[in-house]
């Protein structure tokens, strides 16, 4: 019998997924990986053997994710299109790696997911599979099968007697992990309108936030927190910390039209308060502790870094050139940022480090000025230089 080693999440595509593949005549042993979604592991045992597989794997990988995902990617300054953190994008390629994993150790030839044929993650599942483990095929049931919608589905579940818990009235798609939650499908295809309030998924809508500020403390060395509010903490424990009290404030909930690695334009909503705090106090002691120019041309890496990202060149030698760029730019961004959060906003509030290139006595419009100002006028004169007719 040929086996494939299914990426399995428990919800209603992957468990159509096991039954299809069966009836195809594979073996399906599931794999789920706890990337910090709501996770069971007896729940999933039960549900992946009932709806027909032979066997599932099951790794927590969130301290993997954090460490050898979002970290990286926290130092690069990642952001997609300016207004998306890739919680998702992040955690496929980590995913995939896995799978091939549990694919090899079962002498699975066959590796199969759940993503659609229109979205990015059958391109970051793909791309890394072909990467880490060419000769590892890959089934895609939702490019192939009969089924059109997510009410055939359903029906699909029921005549063959499938366990799942979603029902019709589950109308987003949502996929979440620590780093944030993405939201998408529904309602939300209507451009014209806000999101409804059921689309709110951990982060409080702003006119349910406190009508007072809340401040938050990180400390940074070499570009990684390590300590919130003056206490040790390892970077999962901060994350998760900033995502609840991040939450409670409204913060990092945004609502993006973002350019499909496929080209298609789409909808999405995220929940990412962890995420931007910490990306906003990374990028200010940033700002004080690299020099202009390197700082500058961090920003370009970041533009790339965010499209390797989100395209699923994870495993490239371009992303290991740019990762040893990040870590010799965050040899100084050591030292502490304060911030507020208030009603969906970020406010820097503070700022100490050691490695700080701030000079008061260059900057000072007061007293102990010891910036020679005679120079300037020579100086502007060769910056104009060759300008001039
Ligand atoms: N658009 C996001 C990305 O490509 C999220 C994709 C999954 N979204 C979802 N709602 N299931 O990274």
């Amino acid at each position: 019998m040929k086996k494939v080693v299914l990426a399995y999440s428990g919800g209603l595509d992957t468990s159509c997924c096991i039954q299809w593949l069966k009836d195809k005549g594979f073996d399906v042993i599931c794999f789920s990986a706890n990337l910090g979604s709501e996770f069971s592991p007896d729940d999933l045992k039960k549900r992946a053997k009932a709806s027909g597989a032979s066997k599932i794997y099951i790794k927590d990988l969130r301290n993997e994710f954090a460490q050898d995902y979002i970290l990286p990617s926290l130092k690069a300054g990642a952001v997609y299109e300016g207004k998306y953190l890739l919680s998702t994008s992040l955690g496929r390629p980590l995913i995939a790696k896995h799978l091939i994993e549990v694919a090899k150790n079962e002498h699975a030839e066959y590796v199969a997911h759940g993503c659609t044929g229109k979205g990015n993650d059958q391109v970051r599942f793909e791309i890394t599979t072909a990467i880490l483990a060419p000769a590892i095929k890959t089934v895609a049931p939702l490019r192939q099968w009969e089924l059109y919608s997510r009410e055939e589905e359903i029906e699909y579940a029921k005549i063959n007697h499938i366990p799942i818990k979603t029902s019709k009235e589950k109308v987003y798609s949502i996929d979440k992990n620590i780093w944030g939650v993405s939201v998408e499908g529904g309602a939300l295809e209507d451009l014209s309108r806000e999101p409804l309030e059921n689309s709110y998924y951990f982060v409080k809508p702003l006119n349910k936030t406190p009508n007072k500020e809340t401040s938050v403390e990180i400390e940074f060395k070499e570009g990684a927190p390590v300590r919130l509010g003056g206490r040790n903490l390892d970077f999962l424990g901060i994350i998760e910390k900033l995502n609840a009290l991040g939450a409670l404030c409204g913060i990092g909930r945004t609502d993006n039209i973002e350019d499909r690695v496929v080209g298609i334009k789409s909808r999405e909503i995220y929940e990412a308060p962890a995420a931007w705090i910490l990306h906003a106090a990374h990028r200010e002691l940033e700002s004080l502790t690299i020099d202009r120019e390197t700082l500058f041309y961090k920003e370009l890496v970041a533009q790339k870094y965010s499209q390797l990202i989100y395209q699923g060149f994870w495993f490239t030698p371009l992303k290991n050139a740019l990762d040893a760029f990040v870590n010799v730019t965050q040899k100084p961004v050591n030292g502490l940022i304060r911030l507020k959060l208030y009603k969906g906003n970020i406010v820097i509030s503070g700022r100490k480090s050691a490695r700080s290139l701030y000079k008061k006595e260059f900057a000072t419009y007061g007293k102990g000025d010891t910036f020679d100002r005679t120079l300037a006028e020579g100086f502007i004169k060769l910056l104009a230089m060759p300008y001039m007719k």
